[in-house]
């Protein structure tokens, strides 16, 4: 059982500036709870209880929120409004949380080795916790890609159809199918004009990675944008040995955009209300 999941969150988010010059883009909220919140919620259901953070200069807000704050609680105690503490303290009691920062923003790559020493040698989950996630109808898409790795053993990516420009936005794979939804990886390019993206399948901001990433991480060169990317060393272990991809079950928003940031909104909006 995988038991770590690392959430790179260093960057700076300049999207959703002004916002972000001073609030961590993982602590925008979806409704009433911030996009980190649902990141950790996920890797609880996949069964993983260390959650491991990637910070930087002016992120405090991330370790604030998985403490106690006193002086609030002190203050709510007793009252309706206690009752909004709930899922936070159900997952402070649930889970481990430890931090590190990147002190350079030097790209997707650099952030999770960065992470390697909250990692011990063994497999683990990565969130992008500005890749909000939801399979009403079943399994997270981290559980989902947690069973593909217990049979198979190797990293595994989730991917997703991306058709038209959009996927340049993309690291892009190709591959063989050895199931319904999961592909051997032979290819996979950061970012391709349209016309070399190997396929449709653009990997989103979920992976199960074995510990073997951190070695080729650290001779891997920056690539597209002068970034170490995920991606180039992903494409690495794929050459030396297996990478699978895996066509996930559900809906992913890129609350990284503005526009995907505002169809999660309406989105989680409409769940909430359809409790009523
Ligand atoms: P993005 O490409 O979304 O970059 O990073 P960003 O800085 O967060 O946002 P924009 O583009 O300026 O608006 C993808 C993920 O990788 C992390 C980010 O925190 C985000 O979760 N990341 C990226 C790092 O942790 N460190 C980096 O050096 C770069």
């Amino acid at each position: 059982m995988i038991q770590t999941c690392l959430f790179p969150a260093a960057g700076y988010g300049t999207r959703f500036l002004p916002a972000t010059k001073a609030l961590p883009k993982e602590m925008l909220p979806i409704l009433t709870k911030p996009l980190i919140h649902y990141g950790v919620e996920e890797a609880l259901e996949a069964g993983m209880t260390n959650m491991a953070f990637v910070t930087g200069r002016g992120k405090r807000a991330l370790e604030d929120y998985f403490d106690i704050s006193y002086e609030l609680e002190h203050q709510i105690s007793g009252t309706s409004k206690e009752g909004l503490l709930k899922d936070i303290r159900e997952l402070m009691d649930a889970c481990k949380f430890s931090f590190t920062r990147q002190t350079k923003m030097l790209g997707l790559g650099n952030a999770i080795h960065t992470g390697q020493n909250l990692v011990s040698n063994e497999p683990f989950g990565v969130i992008l916790a500005d890749d909000l996630c939801i399979n009403e109808n079943g399994d997270g898409i981290m559980k989902q890609m947690m069973k593909v790795f217990e049979k198979y053993r190797c990293s595994v990516v989730a991917v997703m159809e991306v058709n038209g420009d959009e996927i340049s936005n993309y690291g892009v794979i190709s591959g063989r199918n050895i199931e319904d939804d999961v592909l051997i990886v032979n290819n996979m390019v950061e970012k391709p004009a349209k016309e070399d993206a190997p396929s449709n399948l653009a990997i989103i901001g979920r992976y199960i990675l074995t510990p073997d990433i951190f070695n080729i991480l650290s001779q891997t060169e920056p690539g597209k944008n002068g970034e170490i990317q995920i991606t180039d060393a992903l494409m690495k272990q794929a050459s030396d040995g297996i990478v699978l991809a895996y066509k996930f079950k559900g809906r992913r928003f890129d609350c990284g955009s503005l526009a995907g940031f505002v169809e999660a909104t309406n989105y989680f909006y409409g769940l909430e209300n359809a409790k009523k």
